[in-house]
């Protein structure tokens, strides 16, 4: 089992402050804000190889960030996402990296409480096919939101206008395999991305799509208001990452 961790994209929503620095970098609590996704790999999921994805401006940065991944415990993979066109294809990068291994995908700017290990733990027994995880959220407009029946995920509709269902699909996949092949039949959505909401509804169709609720407190980090309640937590915490509640 493989990491990947997705530190591309623009930040518009956090500009002036993205202008020069990578979103990724600035702090939650005491520490970059993407330290959080290698913790969540290394520390609770014991995943020591890590492939990182962000833009050409900004690797150098990410890179005196992680280094090689010594102080973690873990070795870091490095790839450019020349342009920002989605997180789709931000993970196609990932391809050789991942040799045929089940991998774990973290967007760089989600925060999560706690530990996602037993979410890791139940993708590992599954043969095949994806795992995605929920949180129920007050504004499910700003997210991919699935609809759910008594067992399963009945579809994803990105960003929808008129949700429903209050469950947002976190910035935590994981995939087997077959997810670049998935990928590649993606074309550009009407907002210019290569989706990643696309990609697990065609593990729906195949009947491959398994889920987890996430406990504990959950943001993507990525509004002024997250990015400051990602900072309540964390500095709470002392960037500590809770083992999962039973
Ligand atoms: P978003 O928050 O959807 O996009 P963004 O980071 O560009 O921010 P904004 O909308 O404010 O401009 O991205 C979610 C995560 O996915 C984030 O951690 C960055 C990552 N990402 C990539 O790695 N490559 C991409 O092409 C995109 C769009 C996002």
């Amino acid at each position: 089992m493989k990491g990947i961790i997705l530190a591309g994209g623009r930040g518009t929503r956090l500009a002036p402050l993205t202008e020069v620095t990578n979103k990724h970098l600035l702090p939650v609590g005491k520490e970059p804000m993407i330290w959080h996704s290698v913790k969540q790999l290394v520390l609770c999921c014991g995943i020591m190889e890590i492939l990182v994805v962000t833009s050409t401006h900004h690797m150098g940065d990410i890179v005196n960030s992680l280094g090689s991944g010594q102080r973690f415990g873990c070795e870091f993979t490095y790839r450019v996402q020349e342009e920002p066109n989605g997180i789709a294809k931000a993970l196609l990068l990932g391809e050789q990296f991942s040799q045929d291994q089940q991998i774990i995908v973290l967007l760089g700017d989600n925060i999560f409480e706690y530990s996602i290990k037993p979410h890791v733990e139940a993708f590992k027994k599954q043969q095949i096919g994806a795992r995605i995880l929920l949180k129920e959220v007050g504004e499910p407009e700003r997210f991919g939101v699935a609809a759910l029946d008594e067992k399963q995920i009945i579809s994803i509709e990105e960003k929808p206008k008129h949700p429903n269902s209050n469950y947002a699909v976190v910035g935590c996949y994981m995939y087997d395999s077959q997810v670049f092949q998935l990928i590649r039949k993606l074309n550009r959505s009407p907002r210019g991305e290569f989706e990643i909401t696309e990609v697990n509804n065609l593990y729906i169709e195949q009947g491959e799509l398994q889920y987890s609720f996430v406990q504990g407190q959950w943001m993507d980090a990525g509004t002024f208001e997250s990015w400051y309640e990602a900072n309540e937590i964390l500095l709470a915490n002392n960037n500590f990452i809770l083992p999962q509640q039973e």
